[in-house]
């Protein structure tokens, strides 16, 4: 999609569609002459501009064809969230109507970055492996917005064309992305934007990452590690690491999952599409000249299959991991935190300043929250705070659930090595997970490095459409909480 600034009247917009946005129960902000045109169409489908409700309206005498109303429900309740949420709707409709040009009039009490956030999200299809050609809908493909602030435009498309990558990645089916292919995606990304990668070979797994190995030897594609980094021109002051869960496909290996658990599962990646998706926006926000210029940004995977075989790891194996703590295999199904141990440690190893990993890593978290919200979790409050204030401003639900509970860390003692992978009970799954990922954070200066943990089981995969999700599928949930907290931390 192209998208620019219109600073023209937009009475002499040329193109397929104009957009105007009006609060509920009001018509005041309307051009007049747009009012004239419409109002007898308002009247005759009892349009109140509720939030959502669009109205269509066929104009002559201009140079584009149709009249486009959004409503963005009560002034009063207007904000971020609602702005992208009606924008999704609206460029959704836009693209459903087949029209090609459109100039959306943004207004002043919304926000331009949200919108076009919106415009970009909502007009999602992943259609590749459509071989129909009618099934391939039209695209949407210029858009202009008029008093609207052009950074801020652009860097809502950089940032939700990136959530676009990062679904497009989730949605590909894993006879297509295994471990090896992940890795291959990751360095023609870093590749395109010079950022500098390295890809580990399943040799070097097997010696070095002991948990990230025993998950995916079971898959004849073994796994790869990923460490791919972006450093501004000039030396920056804070180092922050991503780590992401990056199961190409979660069968739960011997522990095998029943068939309507097991479909969908090539979402298990959605944590490490995440973390590429951020890499994704630094790339266009580089070109952009818009990137972080004090903030090093590191990148770590583990890409690995969790698959049944004669060679898989086992119930009731014990793996000395990286880190040299040992863990009970309780069940082959509690795989993340196995392969996210050794990779948060290597991580912990690079001394970053912080650490924020996301990972699909418990069905718990889901039945604790609900599938469209993420489950925060850290070990220093000043740090979840600040990222839970750039989740308001992403509209990216998450709520935080507790970590140190020392009656519940008796769920995850082993009786024969230093910790199990499974709790002793199904209660608290979601928490019992974490504390297990917390026993890989290494030190820096003497602490334990900050860390926070998002389980994003739940949001990262749409069963229905709903806000900004217009497909079921892969939703790109993370990238860009995480991308605004960047911009936040560059000020600092
Ligand atoms: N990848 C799953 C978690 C998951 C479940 C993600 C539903 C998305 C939607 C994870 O590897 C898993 O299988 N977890 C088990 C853990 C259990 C065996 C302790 C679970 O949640 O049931
Ligand atoms: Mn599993
Ligand atoms: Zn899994």
């Amino acid at each position: 999609m192209e998208v620019k600034v219109w600073n023209s009247d937009w009475k002499t917009f040329k193109g397929d569609a104009v957009v105007f946005f009006t609060f509920e129960g009001e018509t005041k902000d309307l051009p007049q002459e747009v009012l004239e045109k419409v109002k007898p169409f308002m009247e005759d489908a009892d349009f109140k501009g509720k939030k959502g409700e669009i109205l269509k309206v066929p104009v002559s005498g201009f140079s584009f064809k149709r009249v486009y109303i959004a409503g963005l429900g009560k002034r009063e309740k207007v904000n971020r969230t609602v702005a992208r949420e009606v924008a999704a709707k609206v460029g959704q409709r836009l693209q459903n109507d087949k029209n090609e040009k459109a100039l959306i009039n943004v207004k002043k009490e919304i926000c331009s970055q949200a919108c076009s956030e919106g415009i970009v999200l909502g007009t999602y299809k992943f259609d590749r492996y459509k071989t129909k050609k009618e099934e391939k809908e039209a695209k949407l493909k210029e858009v202009y917005y008029a008093n609207a602030n052009e950074e801020k435009v652009l860097i809502g498309k950089a940032l939700a064309e990136a959530q676009n990558f990062a679904r497009d990645l989730v949605n590909t089916p894993p006879n297509e992305i295994n471990p090896e292919t992940f890795a291959q995606i990751a360095k023609e990304l870093a590749d395109q934007y010079g950022f500098e990668i390295e890809i580990k070979d399943p040799c070097w797994v097997e010696k070095e990452m002991p948990g990230l190995w025993a998950v995916g030897k079971g898959s004849s594609t073994k796994p790869r590690f990923i460490h791919i980094k972006y450093k501004p021109k000039k030396e920056a002051k804070k180092k922050i690491a991503f780590v992401g869960k990056g199961l190409t496909f979660d069968s739960g290996g011997l522990n095998i999952k029943p068939d309507q658990f097991m479909k969908t599962m090539k979402m298990d990646k959605a944590g490490a599409c995440a973390v590429l998706g951020i890499f994704k926006a630094l790339g266009e926000l580089q070109k952009l000249g818009k990137a972080p210029e004090n903030i090093e940004v590191h990148g770590f995977i583990g890409a690995a299959e969790n698959m049944p075989d004669g060679n898989s790891y086992r119930p009731d194996d014990v793996i000395k991991m990286r880190n040299g703590k040992t863990v009970e295999v309780g069940n082959t199904d509690a795989e993340g935190r196995i392969t996210l141990g050794d990779v948060l440690t290597y991580a912990s190893e690079q001394k970053p300043d912080c650490i924020i990993d996301m990972a699909t890593l418990t069905g718990a978290c889901v039945v604790a929250l609900g599938e469209y919200t993420a489950g925060i979790f850290g070990n220093e409050q000043e740090f979840i705070d600040q990222y839970l204030e750039q989740s308001k401003a992403s509209g990216e639900r998450m709520w935080q659930l507790p970590l140190d509970d020392e009656l519940l860390r008796e769920n995850i003692k082993s009786d024969i090595a230093d910790i199990s992978n499974i709790g002793k009970s199904r209660y608290g799954g979601a928490i019992t997970a974490a504390m297990f990922l917390q026993e890989f954070i290494g030190e820096k200066d003497g602490k334990q490095i900050p860390w926070i943990h998002i389980d994003i089981a739940g949001p990262a995969w749409a069963n229905k459409p709903y806000l900004w999700h217009p497909q079921t599928g892969g939703t790109g949930f993370g990238v860009r909480t995480a991308l605004y907290y960047l911009f936040e931390e560059d000020k600092n």
